[in-house]
C-alpha cells in the first residue's frame, strides 16, 4: 500500500488494522517491521496519501477499493487442523464490508487463499440482499521479505484474477491502471480468479520445492564428500532449471510457505488426488528433516553430548534483511538445542525483539546479546542460522581466541570462509560438504 501511495500521488491511500499498537507504530517514527528501503518510502509518503487508521469502519465506508490484506494462518483447530487455512480473519472482513458499505466497493483479495475463497466472499457480500453491488478481485503479493521493496518496485509480474463478466473485467480494469502507474503492461497479467488464487500457491510450493530438493542432495554430499555447492552450480548453469533458490542451507521458514504448501496439500486431499498431495507434503517433510539433521550433526560432532555446553546462535530471522522470525529455523533448532540441555546465547541485529516472544516459554537457559562478539565469548560452538552479511565481515581470529576450545562452527547457510576459519583453528562444519576438522 505504501507503494501505491508513492507511486500514485492521485490516490489517498489508507490503512486500518484492528491491531492498535501496530498503527501506532506505523504512525511514529519506528515502523514495527525491519524492511530496506520502506522507511523512506513510507516516510515520503506518510501524512500526505498515506494514513495509517484504526477507524475500519470509517476506512470502509469512505473507500472506493479495498485491499484485503490479513492474516491467513494454518487452522489449529477441527477439520483441516495442521494443514488448511483459518479463513476465519477473512470471514469477518467480508461481514464488517457488507455491514459499513453505503457505496460499490471493489474488494481486492490480497492474502494468500486457497482456491475458491473469492467465492465465499463474494457469497457473503451478495447475502442480506444487499443493493451495494460488490466486484471481488484476485490480487496475490508475490514480493519477498528482505527485498519487499525492490520486489514491489519492479515486480517479475502482477496477478489480477477477475470474473469474465462485464463488471468483473470493468474492476479488473480499475486495478490494472493503479499497476500502471509504474509496472509495465506486459508483466501485468489477468486471468480468471481461482487461476490467480491458485498460482500463487504454486508459486511458493516450486519456490520450496527448489529448496529441499537442493537440502535433499546435500544430505547424499555429507555421506560421499561431494560439495554441494559445486553440484549446485553445474546443476544451475542449465539454463532450463537455472542458478537461483539453489542454495543448500538449514532449511526454509517464513510465514508463507509452509502454510501454502500445506494448503495446497490440503486442497489436493479434498479433491482425492492422495498422490499429488503425497508429493507435496515431501517438500515440508525434508524441511524439517534438514532441520533435524543440521541438531543432529552438531550433536554427534561435539562428542555426543550439549549437556551443559553453550552454544551461540547467529542469526534468529527466517532470512536476512528482516526482523521476521515466524516459522524460522532458528525456533525449531533453539527448542531441540535446549532439550539436549545446552545453554543457548541468540545474537541478530533485527530480530532479538521477536526471538524473545518465540521462546519465552523455553525451559532452559537462554539469553539475547546483539554484539556477535559478545555472544560468543565463552561458547563451545557458534550455529550460523541466518545468512546476515555482517557475519561474513567479522574477526573470527578475535572470536577464536574468546571461545573453548576445541572450538566449532556450524555454517548452516554456507555463506562463511570455512578454509579460512579452518586455519584459524576452528572446527567446520558446513551443509552439504565435508566438515574441515583438527581431530585424527
Ligand atoms: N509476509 C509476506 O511476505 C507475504 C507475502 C505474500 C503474501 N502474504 C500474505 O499476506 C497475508 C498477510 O500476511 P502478513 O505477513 O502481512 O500477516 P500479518 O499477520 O503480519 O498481518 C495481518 C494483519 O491483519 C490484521 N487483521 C486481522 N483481522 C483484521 C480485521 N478484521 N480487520 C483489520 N485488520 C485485521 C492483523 O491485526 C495484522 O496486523 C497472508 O495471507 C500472507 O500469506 C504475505
Amino acid at each position: 500500500m505504501a507503494m501505491i501511495a508513492y507511486k500514485c500521488p492521485q490516490y489517498r491511500v489508507t490503512i486500518v488494522d484492528i491491531n492498535h499498537k501496530r498503527i501506532a507504530e506505523w504512525n511514529s517514527g519506528k515502523l514495527p517491521v525491519y524492511e530496506p528501503g520502506l522507511d523512506e518510502i513510507v516516510k515520503s509518503v506518510k501524512g500526505k496519501n498515506l494514513f495509517f487508521s484504526t477507524e475500519i469502519e470509517k476506512g470502509i465506508k469512505d473507500s472506493d477499493i479495498i485491499f484485503v490484506s490479513v492474516n491467513t494462518p494454518t487452522k489449529s483447530f477441527g477439520v483441516g487442523a495442521g494443514m488448511a487455512a483459518d479463513l476465519q480473519y477473512w470471514e469477518k472482513t467480508a461481514r464488517q464490508i457488507l455491514q459499513n458499505a453505503e457505496s460499490p466497493k471493489i474488494i481486492v483479495e490480497k492474502s494468500t487463499l486457497p482456491v475458491k475463497t473469492a467465492l465465499a466472499m463474494e457469497r457473503i457480500l451478495t447475502s442480506n440482499n444487499s443493493r451495494i453491488h460488490f466486484d471481488v478481485l484476485s490480487n496475490p503479493e508475490f514480493l519477498a521479505e528482505g527485498t519487499a521493496i525492490q520486489d514491489l518496485e519492479n515486480p517479475d509480474r502482477v496477478l489480477i484474477g477477475s470474473n469474465q463478466t462485464e463488471n468483473g473485467l470493468k474492476a479488473r480494469d480499475v486495478l490494472v491502471e493503479i499497476y500502471k502507474n509504474w509496472v509495465p503492461s506486459d508483466r501485468i497479467i489477468t486471468s480468471d480468479i481461482w487461476s490467480s488464487e491458485l498460482s500463487k500457491l504454486v508459486a511458493n510450493a516450486f519456490l520450496s520445492q527448489r529448496i529441499s530438493s537442493i537440502n535433499s542432495i546435500s544430505a547424499l554430499c555429507e555421506k560421499t564428500d561431494a560439495d554441494i555447492t559445486t553440484v549446485a552450480r553445474a546443476v544451475g548453469f542449465d539454463s532450463r532449471i537455472g542458478n537461483k533458490y539453489l542454495n543448500a542451507s538449514v532449511g526454509f521458514g517464513g510465514s508463507c510457505f509452509k502454510k501454502d504448501i500445506l494448503n495446497l496439500v490440503y486442497l489436493c486431499l479434498h479433491y482425492g488426488l492422495h498422490e499429488v498431495a503425497d508429493y507435496w507434503e515431501g517438500v515440508v517433510k525434508i524441511n524439517k528433516y534438514q532441520m533435524e539433521r543440521f541438531v543432529l550433526n552438531m550433536l554427534t560432532s561435539m562428542f555426543n553430548t550439549l549437556t551443559g555446553k553453550k552454544i551461540s546462535l547467529f542469526g534468529f530471522a527466517f532470512k536476512a534483511n528482516t526482523g521476521d522470525t515466524r516459522e524460522s529455523p532458528a525456533i525449531f533448532i533453539a527448542k531441540r538445542l535446549v532439550e539436549e540441555k545446552a545453554e543457548l546465547v541468540i545474537t541478530d541485529p533485527e530480530a532479538l525483539q521477536n526471538a524473545r516472544i518465540d521462546l519465552k516459554n523455553i525451559d532452559g537457559k537462554v539469553s539475547f546479546i546483539e554484539d556477535p562478539y559478545d555472544a560468543a565469548a565463552g561458547c563451545h560452538a557458534i550455529a550460523l542460522v541466518t545468512e546476515w552479511d555482517l557475519y561474513k565481515n567479522l574477526d573470527f581470529e578475535k572470536i577464536y581466541r574468546s571461545m573453548i576450545k576445541p572450538a566449532f562452527i556450524f555454517d548452516g547457510r554456507n555463506i562463511l570462509d570455512h578454509n579460512r576459519l579452518f586455519e584459524i583453528g576452528f572446527n567446520i562444519y558446513p551443509i552439504g560438504k565435508p566438515a574441515l576438522t583438527h581431530f585424527e
